[in-house]
């Protein structure tokens, strides 16, 4: 992110303010000052002047939304995605705040790496966090050295795309992760078990004629890590994109034996099922894939129950030439950033009822606290002045072409949604507006 030294304020005028940190959810005025929350009062009682304002009437101000899995594609594959495009596609979604993987050409397993995707040059519009390879190359042999990509700036280490999947290997990785106090995000997938597989296994894989991955290829490596995390005192695991009703089970049975087990469910994965796998589209082939109409059951009332840490998108943007090809040839993967406020609004609120502040925190202050994000995920005063503002009546249609992603490959183009970002703020300056 470049940073202009110069000082501004903005003022944020007659918004309905949700900040479940501070346990705010009412009319507020905030006010911006050079990069930090400075004043937050009742309408019309900030009596300091603002170099700009932002009349938020009828609308949601939140803290600036966080995602915690996004592919940005860069250093390599910038054909997909690029530093530049995939921060202003987060920006019109709403995230002020992305963790970009390593899974990119090479792999983010230096710290010298880190340190080169957080360069001004990317021209990046939001804060981009990198996540580090936790072993060399991500082929999960050797770790990678933790307290450098630390140092260099990333958050936490992962081999995403793929799992750390021999257990000599995770456990050393967790007894590192106590030692400085770093989380380990686990891809968790049995690849014993999953190969050659495109779908999650179940009648549609059965009726299309395709290889299925079960459930228990992703629960055994929860499992084995819940138990792995209890051994050491202050291991920090995460569980990506979390998709199955038994991977819950393990999770929630660590946070009872109060390990630091955290997870994340992506958009698409409560929204969908595997019967919406039709005609072989591979606008709907993602690892993991989507599940069983149970499985997506279990999400939805983990998401409400406090069990889910955060919505993560996990952006995964592919080229034409690497999704229109036959089903089982497809990369993995969808796009994300964009539709993930309109489908936890759609989904999650208007037909799970579940209440705005409940979504917020799953974008905010929930996946902060996974990678302590200091200073954000809430808008108490002096906080980092990143903002999230928008309309949650707001009809809408997703046109996939208009994205600012470089790639389509989304499933939902076309979709009608409820809940529309209209503004998203960075350091206390817009860097979207909806027109
Ligand atoms: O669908 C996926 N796409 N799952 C992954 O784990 C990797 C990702 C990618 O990099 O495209
Ligand atoms: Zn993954």
């Amino acid at each position: 992110m470049k940073q202009s030294s110069q000082s501004h304020s903005l003022l944020i005028r007659n918004g309905h303010l949700i900040d479940p940190v501070a346990r705010v959810d009412a009319l507020m005025d905030i006010l911006l000052r050079d990069g930090q929350v400075s004043e937050i009062a009742p309408p019309n009682k900030i009596r300091s002047g603002a170099d700009e304002k932002f009349d938020a009437k009828g609308l949601i101000v939140a803290p600036g939304f966080i995602d915690l899995h996004v592919h940005l594609r860069e250093p390599g594959q910038n054909y997909k995605e690029t530093i530049a495009s995939g921060t202003a596609a987060a920006a019109a979604g709403g995230f002020t705040s992305v963790c970009c993987m390593p899974n990119t050409m090479p792999v983010l397993d230096s710290p010298e790496w880190v340190t080169w995707v957080r360069q001004p040059q990317r021209g990046a519009v939001v804060n981009v966090f990198p996540v580090g390879s936790a072993t060399q190359a991500s082929k999960g042999a050797v770790l990678t050295d933790f307290r450098a990509l630390q140092r260099a700036g990333a958050v936490a280490v992962t081999d995403d795309g793929k799992p750390i999947l021999n257990e000599t290997t995770m456990r050393d990785a967790l007894r590192s992760s106590a030692e400085i106090n770093f989380p380990i995000v686990q891809h968790a997938e049995d690849t014993r078990l999953t190969q050659n597989c495109s779908m999650h296994e179940g009648p549609t894989s059965l009726r299309l004629g395709l290889r299925g991955m079960t459930d228990a290829a992703e629960a055994a490596i929860v499992d084995r890590d819940v138990q792995l995390a209890q051994q050491f005192s202050g291991a920090r695991l995460h569980v990506a994109h979390l998709s199955t009703a038994e991977a819950l089970t393990a999770v929630r049975r660590g946070k009872r034996n109060r390990a630091r087990v955290t997870c994340e469910v992506t958009p698409h994965h409560f929204a969908l099922t595997d019967s919406d796998v039709r005609d072989y589209d591979t606008n709907f082939k993602m690892n993991p894939p989507l599940r069983s109409a149970s499985d997506r059951e279990a999400l939805l009332a983990a998401l409400g129950d406090g069990t889910v840490d955060a919505i993560a998108t996990d952006h995964a943007p592919h080229a034409p030439h690497e999704k229109v090809v036959e089903f089982e040839r497809a990369a993995f993967g969808v796009t994300g950033l964009e539709t993930a406020l309109g489908l936890a609004i759609t989904v999650l609120h208007g037909r799970q009822k579940m209440p705005l502040a409940r979504i917020v925190e799953l974008l905010t202050a929930g996946p902060a606290r996974v990678v302590d994000l200091r200073g954000r995920g809430t808008l108490l005063r002096g906080s980092h002045a990143d903002v999230t503002i928008f309309d949650p009546k707001k009809r809408w249609t997703f046109d996939a072409a208009k994205s600012r992603s470089k790639s389509h490959n989304t499933p939902f183009d076309g979709w009608q949604m409820t809940g529309k970002v209209v503004a998203t703020i960075v350091a206390g300056r817009i860097v979207y507006r909806s027109s």
